[in-house]
């Protein structure tokens, strides 16, 4: 009965999937499935979430480029699982999904190879006692102003702490008292002797310096695409770095009271989506948002803000960069073979820019290797939910979501349906074209989500 469900011939076609509306393949018989029924359901609900309440504070700790609202994976982790069964998301960002799976008492496993989502998906996923973390927290600032009183050690630190590229990034992008200020932070936290609250009180440290706004860095657009430097002599409404501190963690412990659901357990761990450690054919849903295509955000632009702070070299983080999902580097680059569609886009990029086109290329063969992956570690009978927007590469669409469905057919992870979110225009995290008139279909659709169900057959 449950081979006969999802089995091939009853697969949809890729061109009966709209993607445009709210789509579900009229797949003859499909009623018959709790599974394809119940995805039914979940695609034609509103799947924009927008001003829905979050119940769980631990999302607000640290900001995330194009995080799901938690209410996404958790509306379809609470329809498609029971309590004790294994939620992925391979390319866990900000851990939204596993953190939804175990507060509704799933087993959450998220992996990521950015070092700073690592961190963000830890502390959210890891359980203090408040108080504790509060004592902690206080003594940390205190120790810092009173460190602050003798300025010429912190100096002393800054100068033997970080090799000469990181120290010349420090220097570009923070003002001496803030650095000043940042060096007292950092040595207080690590005289911190429990780890989980160590970590939790960098994640803070790092949450003021990494915000849309540059937070205590001289950058002032740091959530979008490329950071621009202040003027030091110009006011940006200076923030002075402890008080700040100071206010983040107040605000973070005030957000760990506020958790819905129990707490069952949760896994945040390096690893690349492309192959998994995982062995096959053991998780029950896989909830996920991978990179735009064309590296829309570039993550590590902004989180080397941080993570220089936190011990990492910054020509280390820019080697780290070039393994990403979407990332433009293409020496010594592995392809995969891919279906017409991909294929037909990548030939009309690459007839006005070349280089763009292999930059899809490579992005469509990381794809393909994830979706194959995904595969492997579903069990049979299980859904993959896929979100993911277009994004414009000179002027062309690059149809991810039709393109995805494709590739997800030719390693027999066959799309069983398709939802759209609507985003909100200010959260939208897509350049679009200035050229492109506001009116167009292209410009329309990069204002939307597409949310892919891949099942795997039985
Ligand atoms: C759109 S974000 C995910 C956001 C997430 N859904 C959330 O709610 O926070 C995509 C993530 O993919 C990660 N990523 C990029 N390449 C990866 C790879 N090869 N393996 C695993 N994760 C990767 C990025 O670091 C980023 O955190």
């Amino acid at each position: 009965m449950e081979k006969r469900r999802l089995n091939k011939a009853r697969r949809p076609k890729v061109s009966e999937l709209k993607a445009d509306f709210i789509s579900v393949p009229r797949v003859k018989g499909a009623a018959e499935g709790v599974v394809l029924r119940e995805l039914k359901t979940l695609l034609s609900e509103d799947l924009g979430f927008h001003d829905a309440p979050v119940n769980n504070g631990r999302h607000n700790f640290h900001s995330f480029p194009a995080k799901f609202p938690p209410q996404l994976p958790r509306r379809f982790i609470e329809s498609l699982t029971s309590p004790g069964d294994l939620v992925l998301d391979p390319m866990s960002g900000s851990g939204t999904t596993v953190v939804e799976a175990i507060s509704t008492a799933r087993i959450g496993i998220g992996f990521d190879i950015d070092p700073l989502a690592l961190l963000i998906g830890k502390v959210k996923t890891t359980h203090l006692d408040p108080i504790a973390v509060e004592r902690e927290a206080h003594r940390v600032a205190e120790k810092a102003e009173l460190s602050l009183l003798k300025p010429s050690l912190l100096q002393k630190e800054l100068e033997t702490r970080f090799d000469r590229q990181t120290r010349e990034f420090i220097n570009y992008w923070f003002s001496e008292d803030t650095q000043i200020e940042l060096m007292a932070i950092l040595s207080s936290i690590d005289s911190v002797e429990d780890l989980n609250v160590r970590d939790f009180l960098k994640l803070t440290l790092s949450a003021i310096i990494v915000t849309k706004s540059g937070g205590v860095s001289l950058a002032w657009d740091l959530g979008h695409t490329r950071p621009h430097k202040l003027n030091q002599g110009k006011a940006k409404g200076y923030k002075a770095a402890i008080p700040e501190f100071e206010k983040r963690a107040a605000k973070n412990i005030s957000s760990m009271l506020k958790q819905g659901g129990s707490a069952a357990k949760g896994y945040i761990l390096h690893g690349n989506a492309e192959s998994l450690p995982l062995e096959s054919d053991c998780v029950d849903l896989i909830v996920t948002s991978p990179p735009y295509a064309s590296n829309a955000i570039d993550y590590m632009r902004a989180h080397k803000f941080s993570l220089v702070w936190l011990g990492m070299e910054v020509n280390h983080l820019t080697e780290l960069r070039s393994g990403y999902i979407g990332n433009d580097k293409l020496t010594g680059y592995t392809f995969e073979p891919l279906t017409s569609l991909p294929e037909r886009i990548i030939s009309r990029i690459t007839k006005i820019d070349p280089r763009k086109g292999g930059v899809l290329r490579r992005y469509y063969s990381e794809m393909t290797r994830v979706l194959r992956e995904m595969r492997r570690v579903l069990r049979p009978g299980k859904v993959a939910i896929v979100v993911v927007g277009s994004s414009l590469m000179r002027g062309i669409d690059t149809e991810t979501d039709r393109c995805l469905v494709e590739i997800g057919e030719a390693v027999d992870l066959p799309c069983a349906g398709v939802g759209v979110r609507l985003l909100d225009r200010d959260r939208r995290m897509m350049p679009t074209s200035s050229k492109t008139p506001k009116s167009s279909q292209i410009e329309n659709r990069m204002h939307r989500e597409f949310v892919l169900a891949f099942v795997k057959p039985s």
